[in-house]
């Protein structure tokens, strides 16, 4: 029997929840999968989803500067833009984890420029990561979701997938690529049982920025937190049974683009 989890404390791997009339009952702890969960946004994520009682596995390819000792985190290192090992390493993770009931795919990185200044192996190198990946590792945990008939699976986009604008031809192109497929499966998926949703930020005060040479304005309703895009994707994953959020547009209220100088934070 299931009771909601507001009332829940973390044992093992089950939630003990303790009805009015003292009777214990047990609730299984939900695994979502979150990719690029050793920073930022992604980060964020795993954070809330273990306090609100799920298990959390999270794949990243360095987890030093997120060492989480939790007992429902299971750290996957994997460079997700190799994608030769892509298909091994995926099968060897559900192996691993057949129960996964919902993905947040988060891993992804900006690189801003006009479309000239890339070259070939630089763009396939932005989309490998920003898309081909997303594609791969969700086709992967289709088959186990649509038996069960129920699964979550969330796609953090962007602003850049709303709107192209300059210098951000090839993230645009990624991130228009992962919003056409969200309304693709959303449709594709509905009688399966699957709830496809993307959320779009703006600026989200992340390492994201560290390498490039803007970043958002620095009083707090320039940006967004990565907190408040985890509320986004609690909110889609805890959704009434039978109800889609299939996107969320989330933006800071004022719009405003820093351009530091070198050596200037
Ligand atoms: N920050 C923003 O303003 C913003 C706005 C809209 C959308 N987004 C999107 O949000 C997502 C998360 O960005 P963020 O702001 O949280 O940036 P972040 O702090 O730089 O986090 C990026 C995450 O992706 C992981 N990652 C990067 N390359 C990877 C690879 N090859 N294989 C596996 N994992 C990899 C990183 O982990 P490792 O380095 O350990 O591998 C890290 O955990 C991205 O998809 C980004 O496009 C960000």
């Amino acid at each position: 029997m299931l009771y909601p989890r507001t009332a829940a404390t973390g044992t093992g791997n089950n939630i003990v929840s303790l009805r009015a009339g003292g009777l214990i009952m047990e609730q299984p702890r939900k695994t979502i999968l979150v990719t690029g969960a050793s920073s930022g946004i992604g980060r964020a994520i795993t954070t809330l989803l273990l306090e609100q009682g799920y298990r959390v596995t999270g794949v990243a390819r360095d987890f030093s500067k997120f060492p989480c000792h939790d007992q429902h985190f299971t750290a996957v290192s994997m460079d997700l833009s190799d994608l030769d090992k892509l298909p091994g390493q995926l099968e060897d993770l559900i192996r691993n984890e057949p129960l996964i009931e919902g993905v947040v795919c988060c891993a992804g990185s900006g690189r801003f420029g006009s479309l000239e200044e890339f070259s070939c192996a630089q763009i396939r190198s932005l989309l490998d990561l920003n898309l081909t990946s997303q594609i791969c590792l969700v086709r992967t945990l289709l088959p186990g979701m649509k038996q069960r008939g129920s699964g979550n699976i969330i796609f953090m986009g962007s602003e850049a997938a709303l709107a192209g604008g300059k210098r951000g031809a090839i993230y645009s192109a990624a991130k228009f690529g992962l919003r056409g497929l969200a309304q693709a499966l959303r449709q594709e998926c509905a009688a399966s049982g699957l709830r496809i949703s993307i959320i779009n930020p703006g600026m989200v005060k992340t390492g994201f920025f560290d390498e490039l040479d803007f970043r958002p304005g620095e009083t707090t309703d320039n940006y967004i937190l990565p907190e408040d895009v985890a509320r986004a994707a609690l909110l889609i994953l805890e959704a009434r049974e039978g109800t889609v959020f299939d996107e969320i547009n989330l933006s800071p209220q004022k719009k405003v683009i820093r351009f530091p100088k070198p050596g200037e934070d």
